[in-house]
């Protein structure tokens, strides 16, 4: 499978300035997380895959822990900001670089689709968290693809999306299969842009690695059909993308 290269030179950058998220959208992650997961007694999390700390900060606020955020890319953690209870450690989820037990949380934010070896990921987490621990993975999945606008205009990164991203009964089964249980499963639909010019600029900058994958004259091609059809659109259309949210959690 195609996979996306988080240390070639710029994407680190384009990420962090792309992908930032308005109050809002960090308003409604944490009340969707803090009601599937209360924040009672959670100590330790870790941020697998965290990138450049989107939301590694963040996420000590949400359950008032310590935050571990583990990431493979030495660009992408150059990218992270510092800040209060979160330490940071080069890589990957395959080998977590912490003790048995050790877990309250673990947070996996769009990255599942990128693991080499998720059965692997998935014996670590459950090395890593302690009896009662919980994994939060926040995803794409393949039933999802067809929330997402832009991707109608990009064949090439829509083929990509189905073929990369798992369906929801594989993700589950993959936890099952590794000792986890089943728990809740919530789709939140975030919005994303509040008017056709404003999607279009965020699409243009090119942050989600599907795009990140195009050939620049496909990634051309699809950015004006969608140019066009959003000025078929009223100037008050307001995007949402949709995310899929997996709660499973360590036998007692
Ligand atoms: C789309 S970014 C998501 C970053 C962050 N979680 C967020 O939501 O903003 C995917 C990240 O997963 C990381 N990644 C790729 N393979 C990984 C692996 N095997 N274990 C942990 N992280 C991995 C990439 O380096 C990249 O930083």
């Amino acid at each position: 499978m195609e996979r996306m290269d988080y240390e070639r030179p710029g994407v680190a950058e384009t990420y962090a300035r792309a992908r930032a998220l308005p109050d809002e959208a960090l308003d409604l992650w944490r009340d969707v997380l803090r009601a599937l997961v209360p924040p009672a007694g959670i100590v330790r999390v870790a941020d697998v895959g965290c990138g450049t700390g989107r939301f590694t900060a963040w996420l000590a606020e949400v359950f008032d822990a310590a935050v571990l955020g583990v990431e493979p890319s030495r660009r992408m953690l150059a990218a992270a900001p510092a800040a209060p209870r979160v330490r940071y450690v080069n890589a990957a989820g395959e080998a977590l670089p912490v003790r048995g037990g050790a877990l309250d949380v673990a947070f996996l934010s769009l990255v599942y689709h990128h693991f080499t070896d998720p059965d692997q990921v998935v014996r670590e987490l459950r090395r890593s968290l302690r009896p009662g621990g919980r994994v939060i993975v926040r995803t794409t999945t393949r039933e999802i693809l067809d929330g997402f606008a832009y991707l109608r205009f990009f064949p090439e990164g829509l083929a990509l999306d189905e073929r990369r991203m798992p369906t929801r009964a594989a993700l589950r089964a993959t936890f099952e299969a590794g000792g986890f249980v089943a728990g809740a499963q919530e789709l939140v639909h975030q919005r994303v842009a509040r008017g056709p010019i404003a999607y279009v600029a965020r699409i243009r900058r090119r942050g989600i690695s599907t795009l990140q994958q195009l050939s620049d004259e496909a990634f051309e091609r699809g950015l004006t059909a969608l140019e066009a059809w959003c000025r078929t659109l009223a100037p008050e259309h307001v995007f949402f993308h949709p995310l899929d949210v997996f709660v499973f959690a360590a036998p007692c």
